[in-house]
């Protein structure tokens, strides 16, 4: 959850026994991180970092959790209107799966086209496809279901 799920927080959970955790969401693109400072000016939690900020803090969360269970996979769940800082965000050494957000539903997401609205995107697959090609962590997309006029099983083929 924006502004929650850290590497501290994660690490108080791992004992309890997961063996997958998720840091984010993170804003990695220009369009996101304005709409993560918009949502914060209205008093909800987020992670806000800038562009040259995001992918260094990333890697220091994961390795803060590989440092506490080596094991434990770890996750990144992403926001961006474009693939590439997706892409280079899942080269972070350690990172396990990179998460791509399909499934947010602040206001200030669904403005610029992303978050569950990505999901009505012509380039949809296309989106998933570049990131699926070039990822180096698994890939995984995270969609809201039962969307108004988007069928989902539909685009759980597409993601497929
Ligand atoms: C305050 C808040 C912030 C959230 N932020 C994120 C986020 O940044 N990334 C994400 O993937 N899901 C986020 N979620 C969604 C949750 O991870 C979860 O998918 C959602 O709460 C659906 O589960 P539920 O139906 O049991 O509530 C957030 C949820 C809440 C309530």
């Amino acid at each position: 959850m924006a502004g929650i799920t850290d590497a501290e927080f994660l690490k108080k959970i791992i004992p309890y026994g997961f063996d997958v955790v998720t840091l984010g969401g993170y804003s990695l693109d220009l369009k996101t991180i304005e709409a993560s400072q918009k949502i914060i000016e209205r008093g909800r939690k987020e992670f806000h970092f800038q562009m040259d900020e995001i992918i260094p803090h990333i890697e220091k969360e994961v390795n803060s959790i590989k440092d506490f269970k080596k094991e434990v996979l770890v996750s990144a769940n992403v926001r961006s209107s474009i693939p590439e800082p997706i892409i280079e965000t899942s080269k972070i050494k350690g990172l396990d799966i990179i998460e791509v957000n399909c499934h947010c539903r602040q206001d200030e997401i669904l403005a610029i086209g992303c978050g569950q609205e990505m999901l009505k995107r012509d380039d949809f697959a296309e989106f998933i496809s570049q990131i699926a090609d070039k990822s180096k962590s698994k890939v995984s997309v995270k969609i809201r279901g039962n969307v108004l006029g988007i069928d989902t099983l539909e685009i759980a083929d597409i993601i497929e």
